[in-house]
């Protein structure tokens, strides 16, 4: 029998795995940090599912071989503090977070357990309460820098829609961290979906801030493709026209965003390199002023 995959984090990423994985027939068990059994309600197209939530505390110790991490990199750390007691010493840890930075302050977590990292295009959002809206699976890569699959891999997550092996999950991490510093923080301040970056004052800022981004990035090995960052960024865009993103939707939902791990890392790292990166500074300033605004 295959080990029960722990999903920690019973948001709307938390719960449309937790269906994806059953739909795939993983065995998986949602968890979440609060004292009772919650129901979680996912709206996929014209099906609604209810999934349960079962409280990390009813687990035994050390009851968790396989645990995949579904928050946001500021609420890792403390995920993981939680989960503590109940991770096996050899458990295996996939986080979905965005983002770069957080891994200096999580290891004295771990101890001698990895972090893995996933990079996913699968997206929901919350309605309020415990209701979830699926806007799709995505495709979610999985990787720990070996060019072949895990066994951990190969006897579970292979089979859910959408997940694949990286061989070069590095790379995915940066692309994606570059596409999110241009779209991100820019949807948040200016309070407007991922479409209207493509026309007006949206479009001025965003080549802007791209202008600024894309040779940092590169200088920092982080953005390698040989299409332009706006290119890419545009496409993006286009094909997420009417989301909201995920640092906009965590702003209207009065949550704290992924600015550290975003905009306010490649400020630390420019800064390293010599970069000074001022619309990057402002956009930082602009979503931590939001978020104060809504504590
Ligand atoms: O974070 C997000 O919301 C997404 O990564 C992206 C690509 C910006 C689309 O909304």
């Amino acid at each position: 029998m295959t080990d029960t995959w722990y999903i920690l984090g019973a948001g709307a990423m938390g719960t449309l795995t937790a269906h994806e994985f059953s739909r795939a027939h993983v065995q998986s068990c949602l968890l979440h940090h609060g004292s009772q059994t919650e129901l979680r309600f996912l709206q996929c197209a014209d099906d609604e599912h209810t999934l349960s939530a079962q409280p990390l505390t009813n687990l035994d110790q050390a009851e968790i071989k396989r645990l995949l991490v579904t928050t946001k990199a500021g609420q890792l750390a403390a995920a993981l503090r939680g989960a503590d007691t109940y991770l096996h010493p050899d458990a295996v840890i996939v986080t979905t977070a965005n983002g770069l930075g957080m891994e200096a302050a999580l290891a004295p977590l771990l101890g001698s357990r990895r972090l893995v990292r996933a990079v996913s295009t699968a997206a929901a959002f919350r309605q309020g309460g415990h209701q979830v809206t699926a806007v799709t699976a995505g495709e979610t890569a999985v990787g720990d820098g070996q060019d072949r699959p895990a066994p951990w891999f190969l006897d579970g997550l292979q089979h859910v829609r959408g997940w694949r092996w990286s061989p070069d999950i590095g790379d995915r991490i940066h692309r994606k961290f570059a596409i999110n510093c241009a779209i991100n923080g820019l949807t948040a301040s200016l309070g407007c979906r991922n479409g209207e970056l493509l026309n007006g004052p949206g479009a001025e800022s965003l080549a802007q801030l791209v202008a600024e981004t894309e040779p940092v990035l590169r200088a920092l090995g982080l953005w390698k493709d040989h299409l332009s960052l706006q290119a890419e960024v545009e496409r993006v865009c286009r094909l997420t026209a009417d989301n909201q993103s995920s640092m906009l939707q965590d702003i209207l939902a009065q949550r704290p965003t992924e600015m550290d791990y975003l905009n306010g890392e490649l400020l630390r790292r420019g800064r390293a390199t010599g970069f000074e990166l001022a619309r990057n500074q402002q956009l930082v300033r602009a979503v931590r002023a939001l978020e104060l605004k809504a504590q």
